[in-house]
């Protein structure tokens, strides 16, 4: 476990800033294992020491892990000139620390993992791995057995670029059709683009599942949770 300055970790856990976190210092409101601390500067090891804030225990987490139910008209992105980005939705002390796992299309809505755990997110977007994503989309048009057929084996693309197999489950089929797909990779516009091939419009489209981790169907569009021990768990396992 890594040693830190105690006002790094004060200020990374959203206590205030670093000037903030050396003034509380200074107050004496800051106890490190018992001990109020004098050097805002002393080096600590968080997961293993009891850091007070004024009488508070604080609860050190070095990395979060954050399920977002992302609504549409919100870009899965850091920051953004014109509109709001899903790491806005977060709690104002997380959002300029962590990143969307990946990337949702403005209009499609669905599961996000955000987090600050560069190696994990990496894994789970490296191509390698396989992780498989579920959405749930309604098409215009009717979607048939053979449009399944040419999904087991892969679609080719705009631009010449042939999918690997994806899982298409048709719910209904109709002048509006409503769909699953299961794909595992995650090209641009990827589920657009395969059902493009075949002439059909994606007009909704929403991210179920990756890898193991499901949507919490009570998050409402722009809500979120923590990932729970066992959610966290079973995506490590996948990497
Ligand atoms: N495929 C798409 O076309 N858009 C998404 O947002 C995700 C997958």
């Amino acid at each position: 476990m890594k040693r830190e300055r105690l006002d790094k970790v004060l200020a990374n856990m959203g206590i205030g800033t670093r000037k903030e976190v050396k003034q509380l210092v200074k107050q004496g409101l800051i106890e490190v294992d018992g001990v109020t601390a004098t050097d805002p500067g002393m080096h600590v090891i968080p997961e293993q020491q009891e850091i007070l804030v004024d009488g508070e225990p604080l609860h050190y987490k070095r990395y979060v892990y954050f399920m977002l139910n992302k609504p549409p008209g919100v870009i899965s992105a850091t920051e953004d000139p014109r509109h709001e980005t899903v790491v806005d939705l977060l709690p104002p002390e997380w959002a300029a620390k962590v990143h969307p796992v990946g990337r949702l299309d403005i209009d499609t809505e669905g599961l996000l993992l955000l987090t600050n755990d560069g190696q994990l997110s990496h894994s789970l977007l490296s191509p390698k791995k396989k992780v498989d994503k579920e959405y749930y989309a309604r098409i215009a048009g009717r979607v048939t057995p053979e449009h399944a057929d040419a999904f087991a084996k892969g679609v080719t693309l705009d631009d010449g670029y042939v999918t690997m197999p994806a899982r298409l489950e048709i719910l209904s089929s109709g002048e509006e059709s409503e769909i699953k797909v299961t794909i595992m990779e995650g090209k641009f516009h990827q589920v657009k683009r395969m059902f493009a091939a075949f002439g059909l419009q994606v007009v909704y489209l929403k991210r179920l599942r990756m890898g193991t981790l499901l949507l919490d169907e009570t998050l409402e569009p722009g809500e979120y949770r923590e990932l729970t021990d066992e959610e966290l768990a079973s995506l490590r396992k996948l990497t």
